[in-house]
């Protein structure tokens, strides 16, 4: 499995960037819903206040003109008024209003459970209005329910027995609860609901919508930024990186690298193509100096050998050739003490003396055809970057 580290900069920069776009989508999403959510809820509330306080000032308008009237006509008592003004003005909502009492005469009128304790918690202490979120059965719905408090008017039927219309009291025997009220006494409520389903029927297309958009606009800035790292960052990089491989390969410092500007990345490949043009020139110094060295040797008057610390030949002039009986191509690539009588000695001497300068010592050269030539060998040191090299210039001794 390839490490995290080790994935191209592109890659991990969109799927940094993809890990974030759905964390701000899923931030954003929450916090959007949790707003919204109250901002519906807050709708709901004064939707339903406003019902209510209609059918509220309906009412009380009724039961203050109402004379003799609800006596021919039943539907002018103010809660059949109030009870036809709310399906009309519902009508195209929603919302569903009743008006309930722990006290009703019209079994239609009767409180669920969570009105009943609503009603009781009116009676108990003064409140304004109350609403939640409530659950019966497998549906969750929003409530609302503001109090009705009896008015003189009221009195007039929901006062004593006695006080009350014929219609009245023909409806409901003496004894009934829906008598004896007081003034300011909870007589009922005003009920709204609407099932939490419908009230966020448009939170979710919204949600859905709003993610969507805001997710576009991420996602292209995304592309738009990774598109930029790319060109600016990534590709000259890589191209930098190409370049190194490629002259590591080929010792070929020529080629320079396009530089577009003197940004960070810019000034990096200036500096880049300096180096190529510095080693080049120091390519070419030390070449023309191997060469002039190798022209030097070839003059001199003794036999000159270049070679390394295991022995092997890198440099070998005329002289060499001739003294070993040799061409040079026998020479090159052969270690010089295999052509020494006494050639394992040296080779010791040279890899234990740590700071080897220069000896001389008188040396035999085993020739091709075998005869041996007496020479007085001057061995020195030099120690180029990479190991240690060692010159013997060569004299053979005049016999005698
Ligand atoms: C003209 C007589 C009359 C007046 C005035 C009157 N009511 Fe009623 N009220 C009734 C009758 C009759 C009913 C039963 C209606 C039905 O059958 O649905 C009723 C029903 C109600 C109900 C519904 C619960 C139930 O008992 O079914 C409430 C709440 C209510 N009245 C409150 C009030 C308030 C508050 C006032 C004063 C603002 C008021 N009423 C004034 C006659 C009256």
């Amino acid at each position: 499995m390839t490490r995290l580290t080790d994935l191209p900069i592109r890659t991990k920069f969109f799927g940094l960037m993809s890990l974030l776009l759905v964390a701000v989508l899923l931030a954003t999403g929450i916090f959007t819903y949790q707003r919204q959510k109250s901002f519906i809820i807050r709708f709901a509330v004064d939707n339903a206040r406003s019902f209510a306080t209609q059918l509220i000032e309906t009412r009380e308008y009724m039961s203050s003109v109402v004379k003799g009237e609800p006596e021919q006509n039943y539907n002018l008592v103010p809660q059949v008024v109030a009870t036809q003004v709310a399906k009309r003005v519902t009508q195209n909502s929603k919302f569903y209003v009743r008006q309930v009492s722990l006290r009703y005469r019209n079994p239609e009128n009767r409180p669920d459970a969570y009105e009943t304790a609503q009603l009781q918690n009116f009676i108990r202490n003064p409140t304004a209005e109350v609403y939640d979120i409530v659950r019966t059965g497998d549906t969750s719905s929003f409530r609302y329910l503001q109090p009705m408090r009896a008015t003189i008017s009221c009195l007039g039927c929901h006062g004593s027995y006695e006080s009350a219309p014929d219609f009245v009291k023909k409806r409901f025997p003496p004894g009934h609860y829906s008598y004896d009220y007081k003034v300011g006494e909870v007589i009922g409520a005003v009920s709204v609901s609407i099932p939490v389903k419908d009230l966020y029927a448009e939170l979710g297309a919204n949600l859905k919508l709003d993610l969507l958009s805001r997710g576009i606009v991420f996602l292209i800035v995304i592309i738009v930024m990774g598109a930029i790292m790319s060109r600016e960052i990534v590709h000259p990089v890589k191209m930098l990186s190409e370049r190194i491989v490629q002259v590591t390969k080929t010792g070929n410092f020529e080629e320079k690298l396009p530089q577009r500007g003197h940004d960070e990345i810019g000034v990096l490949i200036g500096a880049f193509n300096d180096m190529m043009d510095e080693l080049s020139r120091r390519t070419l110094q030390s070449r023309e100096a191997d060469e002039r060295y190798r022209r030097f040797i070839e003059v001199a008057a003794s036999a000159v050998i270049t070679f390394l610390q295991d022995g092997k030949i890198v440099i070998a002039n005329q002289k060499a050739e001739s003294l070993f009986g040799r061409p040079r191509q026998a020479l090159l690539g052969e270690s010089i003490f295999s052509f020494l009588e006494e050639g394992d000695a040296l080779q010791e001497k040279l890899a234990q003396q740590e700071e080897f300068k220069e000896e001389t010592s008188r040396q035999r050269v085993r020739r091709a055809d075998g005869t041996l030539t007496e020479v007085e060998m001057v061995v020195s040191a030099s120690t180029t970057d990479r190991e240690p090299m060692f010159t013997a210039i060569l004299r053979e001794r005049s016999r005698g």
